[in-house]
């Protein structure tokens, strides 16, 4: 049985990272190369040749289609081998591979592993912040984390965690005992959407909000909420203003966080993150980039990582009896609905295999 849900979106690439050389990445524990047809739509193939299990990564393309580089069978965007040069060229019915039902937006290839009759765009969530350039400036990147990918879910579904693993978001003068002090907390179920919202009174802007934007070191309203949608992607509304003003007139840093396994005990991190102040300015750029990957390359991944390391070869953490927190409500929640729909798309599988 498939530890990973298949019925549901997963990022798969940025859209920038998809050209005319055919790319390799493991999802779901299977192997896929990603290119573009000449005509610009991306494909996703199984990136293993039938004939010798060449990586058809490391073949050629041939107009839309792709040769294997070891003996030559050529597969068209379906799957279909379309030429065996060993036989006059002719297409080979048995040699036919999977193909995989993919499209873009917001930036993204995203990837539909399960039947594609189910793939429906409008689950996605709204990144509204990575459509619209005239308000937000978008800066990205992706990690390789050797952990599974629930533990990075667990990790931004708590942002407890933020004041002891991040000393850089630390607010002048402020413990973190008292800046959770003074953060309220409410967790809600939306059908397979998990919103945890964080509201913090009364506190300055954290150092970076000052140190970059020139906010000033007085009392403000910061907001972290988590919009998870199943399996892992999530819409992370961050921003901090003065009692007052609009949002969009305080520091809007919006976030689309989308988390793909690759196997059980290694992901892939896409993030997304656009400021509304400052859009222009390339120092800003780097700096927020710096700050970005402080946290979460030197501070969450090693300690995902570490938290792996201490499970072993398994993915599951329920599985090895966790203490639980007050804190951990959105988390298991999420844990929980992943669960509820592995068992649904288990069940289903099952009665079709028996029929
Ligand atoms: S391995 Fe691909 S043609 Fe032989
Ligand atoms: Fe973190």
């Amino acid at each position: 049985m498939s530890v990973f849900l298949k019925n549901c979106w997963y990022a798969a690439a940025f859209s920038d990272e998809v050209g005319r050389e055919p790319i390799a990445r493991t999802i779901l524990d299977i192997p896929m190369v990603f290119y573009r047809k000449e005509d610009g739509t991306p494909v996703a193939l199984l990136d293993r040749c039938s004939h010798r299990f060449a990586p058809l990564s490391i073949g050629t393309l041939v107009g839309d289609e792709i040769q294997c580089g070891y003996h030559g069978l050529r597969f068209d965007c379906s799957g279909k081998c379309t030429a065996n040069p060993h036989n006059d060229g002719k297409a080979l019915k048995a040699a036919d591979i999977d193909s995989f039902h993919i499209f873009e937006r917001y930036g993204f290839v995203w990837l539909w592993p399960g039947d594609p009759e189910l793939a429906d765009p409008s689950l996605l969530p709204h990144f509204h912040f990575l459509e619209d350039d005239d308000t937000w400036k978008v800066l990205k990147g992706v990690l390789y984390v050797k952990g599974n990918y629930q533990l990075v879910t667990d990790n931004l579904l708590d942002l407890t965690h933020a004041p002891y693993l991040h000393p850089g978001f630390k607010m002048p003068g402020v413990t973190p005992e008292q800046q959770l002090a003074a953060t309220t907390t409410k967790t809600e179920r939306d059908g397979n959407t998990v919103h945890y919202h964080r509201m913090r009174n009364g506190l300055p802007p954290n150092q970076a909000t000052i140190d970059l934007f020139g906010f000033p070191n007085e009392p403000c309203q910061t907001r972290t909420h988590m919009h998870w949608h199943a399996p892992a992607l999530i819409n992370f509304d961050n921003g901090s203003k003065f009692e007052g003003q609009d949002d969009l007139e305080g520091f809007c840093f919006p976030q689309a966080h989308c988390i793909t396994p690759e196997t059980e005990t290694t992901c892939h991190y896409f993030f997304a993150a656009a400021r509304n102040l400052l859009r222009d300015e390339e120092e800003i750029d780097h700096a927020l980039m710096d700050v970005l990957n402080i946290a979460f390359r030197t501070q969450d991944e090693p300690m995902i990582e570490a938290v792996q390391q201490r499970m072993g070869n398994t993915g599951d953490l329920d599985s090895l009896n966790p203490v639980l927190l007050k804190t951990d409500a959105a988390p298991v929640m999420a844990r929980r609905i992943i669960r509820e729909l592995l068992d649904a798309e288990q069940a289903e599988e099952t009665v079709i295999a028996a029929e």
